[in-house]
């Protein structure tokens, strides 16, 4: 599994990055947001996530016609190699992935949460496709269940392209641990989530017995 960081925050990613173990980034709107993002910074703060992080950095358009979409998802594609366009699913939506798609640039389709989004996404020419997780759990609905069967139906084709699932709206270990256990190819997740996966209390008592035993070793 590769794990994508879900966020715009820059501290974040390069010190994500500094562990070696981040293979792409995600933002959206509201993450940009948070960060007290400004509209005219918004491209040079993704260059800057694309210095930090070489892997695919996703970027949002927030256009709601093909063509609006398309210029936004051009602009953004020229910003960095490693951009990839973030659309959400709806017709325009996939109209414009086509066409971007056509013109050798890379989608991320966002919003996903149901099967059929999933698959028309992929047809449309997407390279990742995000279900949400947690905010089915949100309303009460099994998120993991629903990832399950959107994991299995993309796999069940070739799309002519490559596609990989991302599960997005992840809110903790477990949803890591059940996407790992579907064979879901990334997990994108909040940096609260990445820090919380590297940590155990028996990995924490380990470490402590060790050095003390060490310091035991270095005084005899
Ligand atoms: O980036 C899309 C997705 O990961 C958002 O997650 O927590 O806002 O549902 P959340």
């Amino acid at each position: 599994m590769k794990f994508f960081l879900d966020t715009a925050n820059l501290a974040d990613i390069e010190e994500a990055a500094s562990w070696g173990v981040l293979s792409g980034v995600t933002t959206n709107p509201t993450l940009y947001s948070r960060e007290g993002g400004k509209l005219a910074d918004f491209h040079a703060h993704l260059q800057r996530i694309c210095e930090l992080c070489p892997g695919p950095v996703s970027g949002e358009t927030v256009g709601l016609t093909r063509d609006e979409i398309v210029r936004e998802g051009e602009e953004l594609a020229a910003l960095a190699p490693n951009i990839i366009v973030k659309v959400p699913v709806m017709p325009e939506g996939l109209a414009a992935t086509k066409c971007l798609f056509d013109k050798g640039i890379k989608v991320n389709m966002t919003l996903c949460f149901t099967v059929p989004q999933a698959l028309l996404a992929a047809r449309a020419g997407a390279s990742y496709v995000s279900p949400f997780v947690g905010r089915f759990d949100d309303i009460s609905e099994d998120g993991i269940a629903h990832l399950a069967e959107t994991v299995q139906a993309v796999n069940n084709y070739d799309f002519g392209h490559d596609v990989e699932v991302i599960a997005a709206s992840i809110r903790s270990a477990n949803h890591v641990v059940q996407a790992g256990l579907i064979g879901c190819d990334i997990a994108t997740v909040p940096f609260a989530v990445l820090k919380n996966l590297v940590k155990h209390p028996l990995t924490d008592r380990g470490l402590e017995s060790f050095l003390a035993d060490w310091e035991k070793v270095k005084n005899s």
